[in-house]
């Protein structure tokens, strides 16, 4: 992986320079890549009880094959134990050099004797975080222990279908042979159980996209419509835009990022339904755009992301306490901005992908202190399908112990 990137990132790439990987070799480098970012922590935990002075000082070409390996062993049924030794040496045989070749071998087969992964178990998220899952499952009254658990695992495969196309989504995918449970009742997303959508005339169209669905339904949560102007901060990629303009509203995408947006552009003109334009500006100050002129202004604010941790494992490793207070500086300055942008009358939604308390709750309590003219949106009905999702004040917080969707959290705050 290179500095600053995803796992998803590194993997598209990898796949771009190697072409004639086949689909079974492809999934099996996914599974490998996330597998052990997911489990690195309980993986170096067996290797260290395996070597005399543990894992310090050690080689770290040898320590990512030892990971590789010991993950096909603890993890992977399918293939025999000494196949997948040999193929985790020959495929790193010259990253470890010829010299460290018997190390990994004998550490290897050691632990396939000793088969560590029987006994007692350790949580795959690094203290902190796991103190953090523990925090937010007893705030909301679920278990610590079950949250933990989900935390640690994978996240289904999501997808939100755009407003114009629910009504034969459907029937279109189920030509395409795939099926699909709804998640609750948030508009147009469904989780994939069986088949590909990806291959689907409605992804080629981009009458869907793969998407979780609490960030598919902080999208529904905005309640865009026809003939409302929106302003869409943070837009990232559009993932979201594309479902506001979808919806029917003038959708105005701001970054910090061009190219993010000159995707987001292209992502809602390929769906049929364009954006009314994009500004690339620096969000926490000034924003060049018409004061108090739209109705509903989502701030999708850049957080940690360990809401998202199952689907962007090396979140974990990256990530430390102090990125939420720095983040929680960022977001308020961002959230004053995007509120001046809101007309009197209208919304501003901020979201995050985020559990953690000062990137959420803590940026909003502040916010709603230091401006009078902002209070929480009273309950829409048109929401309605969002109530198994919202707390006491009215806030949006999803989890996987709900259908198995990311953390999020949001707030509706209209202004006087
Ligand atoms: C959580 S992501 C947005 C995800 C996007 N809304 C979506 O639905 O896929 C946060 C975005 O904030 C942008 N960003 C970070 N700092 C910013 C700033 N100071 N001003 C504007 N955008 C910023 C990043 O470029 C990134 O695209």
């Amino acid at each position: 992986m290179q500095r600053g990137e995803g796992s998803q990132g590194a993997l598209d790439r990898a796949a771009r320079q190697s072409p004639a990987l086949s689909p079974t070799d492809r999934g099996l480098a996914t599974e490998l890549v996330y597998g052990v970012l997911r489990q690195q922590r309980v993986l170096d935990h067996w290797l260290s009880g395996a070597l005399d002075r543990g894992l310090q000082g050690i080689d770290p070409a040898a320590l990512i094959a030892l990971r590789l390996g010991l993950y096909q062993l603890a993890w992977l049924d399918r293939v025999p134990d000494h196949a997948a030794i040999a193929a985790t040496i020959d495929e790193n045989r010259d990253a470890i050099g010829q010299g460290r070749v018997g190390f990994v071998n004998a550490v290897l087969r050691r632990l396939s004797r000793e088969q560590p992964w029987t006994g007692q178990a350790i949580s795959a998220l690094p203290p902190w975080i796991a103190g953090r899952v523990r925090d937010f499952a007893a705030a909301i009254g679920e278990s610590p222990d079950e949250m933990e658990r989900a935390f640690e695992g994978r996240a289904p495969l999501h997808v939100h279908v755009v407003a114009p196309a629910r009504e034969g989504a459907l029937a279109a995918l189920a030509a395409d042979g795939v099926e699909v449970a709804s998640v609750g009742e948030i508009p147009g997303a469904f989780e994939v159980v069986a088949g590909s959508v990806f291959a689907g005339r409605l992804f080629e169209h981009r009458q869907l996209i793969a998407q979780d669905a609490a960030s598919a339904a902080v999208a529904e949560w905005v309640g865009a419509g026809p003939g409302l102007r929106v302003a869409d901060i943070a837009a990232g990629r559009g993932a979201k835009s594309l479902f506001l303009a979808a919806a029917g509203a003038e959708v105005t995408a701001v970054d910090i990022g061009q190219a993010r947006l000159d995707d987001a552009e292209q992502l809602a003109a390929q769906s049929g339904t364009p954006l009314a334009g994009t500004l690339a500006a620096d969000a926490s100050s000034a924003i060049d755009l018409e004061p108090e002129s739209f109705d509903l202004v989502l701030l999708d604010a850049p957080c940690s992301g360990l809401g998202t941790i199952r689907r962007r494992p090396e979140i974990r490793h990256r990530r430390g306490a102090v990125d939420l207070y720095a983040n929680h500086g960022l977001q308020l300055a961002m959230a004053r901005r995007a509120a001046d942008l809101v007309r009197p009358g209208g919304v501003l939604i901020f979201a995050v992908c985020s559990f953690a308390h000062e990137e959420g709750p803590l940026v909003v309590e502040r916010l709603l202190a230091e401006r009078p003219d902002l209070q929480r949106a009273p309950k829409d009905d048109q929401l309605k399908w969002a109530d198994p999702l919202l707390d006491t004040n009215g806030d949006f917080r999803s989890h996987p112990l709900w259908y198995g969707v990311d953390a999020f959290y949001a707030a509706r705050l209209l202004k006087k």
